[in-house]
C-alpha cells in the first residue's frame, strides 16, 4: 500500500517540500507519495478528519495553518507547545500528533555547515520576535547558550517573547545591537528582512568578534545583504536553505521509516528552484 503524506497550506503552489520529499522517496526507493494540498483555514478541521480516517500517514503544515492546527491535534509534542506552532503531523491509528521540526532544522543546518558552532557559545543575538524566532530561541536555549539578546524593531514584542522563554533571553530594540555585538558569537536573522534585497539600515557587524558566525533563515536570496556584509568582513556565514532541508528530516523518518540524508545533490536541486 502506498504511504501518502502531504503538505497543507494556503496558498501551497510554491512549497519546495514536495521536491525535497519526492527526491528522498525516489532515493530510498519507498512506495510513498507527498502531495501539496491547498487547505483554507476554514477547511482544516475537515482535513484532519481525513487524516484520522487513515488516508495519510501524516504531513507538513505551513502558512497560515501552523498556529490554528495546534488546537486541532489530539496531542502536541512539548517542544512544539513551547514554540507555539505545529509544522509536522503524524497520524497514529485515529490520533493526530503535532510536532515542530523548525528548531531541529535550525540546529541540523548549523551542525552540518559549521560543525562545533555551539561549543563554548555563551552569547547570541537573535533578530526578530515573530513566529520563526520562537523556534530559534528554543533551539539555542536547548544547546545551552547562556545569554540570548532578542532584538526587535518593536521592543514590546521582544519583551513579551523574552518573558515567555525565561531569564536566558533578554529583550532589546535593534538599536541595542552595538552594545551587545562585541560579546556575541552568533547572530541569527529570523525576520523577513533580506528578502527582495531589503536590508537592516543600521547594524554594525564590524563590532562582532572576528570568530562570530552569522546566519539567516531567509533563503531567497540565498546570500542575503546581511550574509554578504558578514562575508565581506571575513565572518563565518551559514545560509538559510539548509534549515528548510533539515526541518524535513524528522517528518520523513516518522512517516516512511527511513532517516534521510541532506545531501549536496538535494541542496542543488532545491537551489535550482529558488530563482523561480
Ligand atoms: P514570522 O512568523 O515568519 O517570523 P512575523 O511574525 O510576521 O513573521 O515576524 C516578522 C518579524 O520580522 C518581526 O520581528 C518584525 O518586527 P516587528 O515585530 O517590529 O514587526 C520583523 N520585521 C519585519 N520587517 C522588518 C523591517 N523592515 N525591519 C526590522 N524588522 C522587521
Amino acid at each position: 500500500m502506498t504511504l501518502r503524506a502531504f503538505v497543507i497550506g494556503h496558498p501551497i503552489a510554491h512549497s519546495r517540500s514536495p521536491l525535497i520529499h519526492g527526491t528522498w522517496l525516489a532515493a530510498y526507493n519507498i512506495d510513498g507519495s507527498y502531495e501539496p494540498i491547498d487547505v483554507e483555514p476554514t477547511a482544516l478541521q475537515a482535513f484532519l478528519a481525513r487524516l484520522r480516517g487513515g488516508e495519510f500517514v501524516g504531513g507538513n503544515v505551513t502558512i497560515p495553518l501552523k498556529e490554528p492546527v495546534f488546537a486541532l491535534c489530539d496531542s502536541v509534542d512539548p517542544l512544539a507547545r513551547t514554540i507555539g506552532a505545529v509544522n509536522t503531523l503524524v497520524a497514529t491509528g485515529t490520533q493526530v500528533r503535532g510536532f515542530n521540526t523548525d528548531y531541529m532544522g535550525f540546529l541540523g543546518n548549523l551542525d552540518q555547515q559549521a560543525p562545533g558552532w555551539s561549543d563554548g557559545l555563551d552569547t547570541a543575538i537573535v533578530l526578530g520576535a515573530g513566529g520563526a524566532s520562537r523556534a530559534v530561541l528554543v533551539a539555542l536555549r536547548e544547546r545551552g547558550v547562556k545569554t540570548i539578546h532578542l532584538l526587535n524593531r518593536t521592543l514590546e514584542k521582544a519583551v513579551e517573547l523574552a518573558t515567555a522563554l525565561g531569564p536566558s533571553v533578554r529583550a532589546g530594540s535593534l538599536a541595542a545591537f552595538p552594545g551587545v555585538a562585541p560579546e556575541a558569537g552568533l547572530v541569527v536573522n529570523t525576520t523577513a528582512v533580506g528578502m527582495h534585497g531589503s536590508a537592516f539600515p543600521e547594524l554594525p557587524l564590524a563590532l562582532l568578534p572576528r570568530t562570530a558566525l552569522v546566519t539567516d533563515i531567509v533563503y531567497v536570496p540565498l546570500v542575503t545583504p546581511l550574509l554578504a556584509e558578514a562575508r565581506a568582513l571575513g565572518l563565518r556565514t551559514v545560509d538559510g536553505l539548509g534549515m528548510l532541508l533539515h526541518q524535513a528530516v524528522p517528518g520523513f523518518e516518522a512517516w516512511f521509516g527511513v532517516r534521510p540524508q541532506v545531501t549536496d545533490d538535494l541542496r542543488r536541486r532545491v537551489e535550482a528552484t529558488l530563482g523561480q
